[in-house]
């Protein structure tokens, strides 16, 4: 699926990149582009966000923000 559709970025580019890149501006520089309208970046930061939980094998309590979002959404 197509989530910035000025660059041509997909889902699938997003959670390639999501490793490397903590945010919106960093995946943007990963993937070789920049923002134009910025429509997306909402989009982008909430799949960034679910692709480092998801890959996320360093959880500490108190220091890793996957582990927070865990802890707010069991709340
Ligand atoms: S949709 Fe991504 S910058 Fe426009």
């Amino acid at each position: 699926m197509i989530v910035c559709s000025c660059n041509r970025i997909s889902d699938r580019d997003i959670d390639a990149c999501a490793p490397t890149s903590k945010n919106v501006a960093a995946a943007f520089r990963t993937l070789g582009c920049a923002p134009k309208c910025g429509r997306c970046a909402c989009t982008i930061s909430e799949l960034l966000k679910q692709a480092q939980a998801r890959d996320c094998d360093n959880c500490i309590p108190g220091r890793c923000e996957c582990a927070e979002q865990d802890a707010q959404d069991a709340a």
